[in-house]
Parts: structure tokens; sequence; C-alpha cells
């Protein structure tokens, strides 16, 4: 089959489409035609071993991913395709059934196929959905439900997402509004429209105006792209209010300190605990018509490299999708 595989760390060059062998699914596993996935934060990060977010950020990487080099050489987490081959103890999966999921650490989904075991994070696909529109599911709108889902969002509570246009701010605009949230979306001025449209009761251009110096409060702010910080939050929020980040070291010590005592609170958890119940959410409320991932850009498995340099500018709106091969 083909796959993007990569043997070193480094630049989106070191992506490159190769023959590989097709894998072979176990008992309990089931071995998936991939239609489309995505190229998300995890695979950049992860292919550059993390080396943009410093010394002992890109230790850690290389400890989970491998030492000297990638042990796993094929990236992607996010996909959805059609069962092609099923172990002899699966029982919830026929061939031919569309599926979604998330590999997660396993990656593996830049490829024409993927094992997964079937209690893994795979499930049916929301009816009605394309595979381009089912791949980008899983990692943003899992980050945003865990993020949302710590906050311990509550119906009438007033929250601010700051970087909302991103995959998880995308996510996070629709979540809060699920979860019936009075949402504040902070983003530039050209996506003041898109957070809007996805449910975000006001939007601030953050080229316009310093949310910290309207005078407003939040029970949570929601840092979706990692470009805030909890002291520069610290002034928007109510006294028990939480500042819940996606990214930065020092929010962990920060969750940490400020859990031993009473008022504003970081809560920043490694690693998000993702569910295989959660894609079953995410089919329920797609089919409700409550949730759609927005979608950037679509482009063919072999403009992996090309499409990655894009996710690296940090400039995406949503997700970029890879289509795999033909639907
Ligand atoms: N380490 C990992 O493995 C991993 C995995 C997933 C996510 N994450 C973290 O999760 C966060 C979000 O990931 P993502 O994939 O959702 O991001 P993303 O999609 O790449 O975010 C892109 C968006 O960020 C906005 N943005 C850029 N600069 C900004 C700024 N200075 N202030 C506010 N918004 C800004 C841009 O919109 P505007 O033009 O509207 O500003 C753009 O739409 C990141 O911190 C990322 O590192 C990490």
């Amino acid at each position: 089959m083909k796959a993007v595989v990569y043997d070193r760390y480094g630049p989106p060059d070191v992506l490159r489409i190769e023959d590989v062998e097709r894998p072979v699914p176990k008992e309990d596993e089931v071995l998936v035609r991939v239609h489309a996935t995505t190229v998300n934060r995890l695979d950049v990060h992860t292919r550059e071993a993390n080396r943009s977010n410093g010394a002992a950020v890109s230790m850690l990487s290389r400890l989970v991913s491998g030492i000297r080099g990638p042990r796993r050489r094929i990236l992607g987490t996010e996909f959805a395709g059609e069962v092609e081959a099923v172990g002899a103890a699966v029982r919830e999966f026929a061939v031919g059934d569309r599926v979604y999921g998330n590999t997660g650490l396993a990656f593996g989904a830049h490829a024409e196929f993927l094992c997964m075991r079937e209690s893994a994070r795979i499930a049916h696909m929301p009816a009605g959905a394309s595979f381009e529109e089912a791949a980008p599911v899983s990692d943003g709108a899992f980050n945003a439900l865990w993020c949302l889902r710590s906050a311990e969002l509550r119906k009438g509570q007033r929250i601010l997402i700051y970087g909302a246009s991103g995959a998880i701010g995308t996510a996070g605009v629709q979540l809060a509004r699920y979860f019936e949230a009075d949402v504040t979306a902070v983003c530039s001025t050209k996506n003041l429209e898109l957070v809007r449209s996805l449910g975000a009761d006001r939007a601030i251009d953050y080229t316009k105006e310093d949310f910290t110096q309207n005078g407003e409060t939040y029970d949570v702010i929601f840092d979706a792209v990692g470009k805030h910080s909890f002291d520069r939050s610290k002034g928007s929020l109510e006294p028990n209010g939480f500042y819940v980040p996606t990214d930065g070291f020092r929010n962990l010590w920060l969750t940490l300190w400020t859990s031993r005592s009473r008022g504003k609170k970081v809560r920043f958890q490694l690693p998000p605990r993702y569910a295989k119940q959660d894609l079953v959410l995410f089919k329920e409320l797609i089919e409700a018509g409550k949730f759609k991932a927005v979608i950037d850009r679509t482009c063919p498995m072999e403009d992996v490299v090309e499409a990655t340099k894009y996710v690296e500018t940090q400039q995406k709106t949503g997700n970029v999708v890879l289509t795999v091969s033909r639907a």
C-alpha cells in the first residue's frame, strides 16, 4: 500500500510517499481502507520532535516517539474510511462499514490502510457525512471537548475562547454552544463571521481590541491556540473562574499550584483521555446538525508536504484534510 513515511525528525520535507506492507488485522482488529485523514498539530509536532517547543519538550517527545528517530514511520491520527476486513473476534464492525476514529500515538493514518482494535477509538461514521467531513472530528474537537469538560462548563456560564478559529477553537465554539454557555470568541478580522456562524454570541477581533481591557469577566477562559496566558487572563476571570490552556509546560505547574488554593484556577491535564464513547457523541451531534468540523482545505495525500507546511504557518482555519483514495 502507499503511505507517507519519514525516517528522521526534521522539516516537512522529510516526508515522502513509499510503498509499504499492508497491515494484517489480528483477531480483535479491524482493517480500514482510509479515504480521508488530516494533518494536525500532533503530526507536525511529532515529526519535528517538538524542537519548536524547546529542549525539555523535545526530549519528552523523543522519549514517546523514539529517541534517535521515529519508532513509527507513518504519521496521521484522524481517519475516515471503510472496513476492508475484520479479525475473527470482531463483533461491532463488518466489511463495508463506514467508520471514523483516531489512532492516537499509534499514528498510521497517512496510509491507504490501517489496523485498529475494535475496542479502540473507532466508531460508525455519522449518517450523511462524507469521509472528508468525518476525518477531522477526532483531534481538535476531542481536545476541545476534553478542555470544556475539565472546566466543568455549565449552562448559562460565560466562556471566552481565545483562538476561536483553529481546529480546537472552532470545535470549542460549537461545543460551548451545545453546553448552552454564553460564548465570546476571539480571533482575527477575517474569521469574525465564521465564529459567529458557529454559534458565538459575540466575537472580538484581537487585532483591534484587547479583551483583558474591556472590563468583562468570564467563568472560563479557554486558550485554544496557546497564545495567551493565565497571568494575562486573571483580571478577566470570575473569582472562581478557570483558565484552560491547550499548550505550555508552565501550565502543568500552574494547574498543580492553583489546585491547592481557593480562587482562580488553571486546568491543564496531560495526556487528554479521549474515549471511544466520544466518537459516538460526535456522531450524534453531527447527525443532529449541532456540530460540523470546519475544513480549511482538502488536498490529496501526495501533497502532504505542502499541506504540512501550511499547517505549520499556524494560520489554518479549522482543519486540513488529506484524501487518501477515491471514495
Ligand atoms: N503538541 C501537540 O501535539 C498538540 C496537538 C494538538 C494541539 N496542540 C495545541 O493546541 C493548540 C491549538 O491547535 P490547533 O490545531 O487548534 O491550532 P491551529 O488550527 O493551527 O490554529 C490556527 C489558528 O490560530 C489563530 N491564531 C494564530 N495566531 C494567533 C494569535 N496570536 N492569537 C490568537 N489566535 C491566533 C489563527 O486564526 P486568526 O487569524 O483568527 O488569529 C488560526 O486560525 C496549539 O497550542 C497546539 O500547539 C498541540
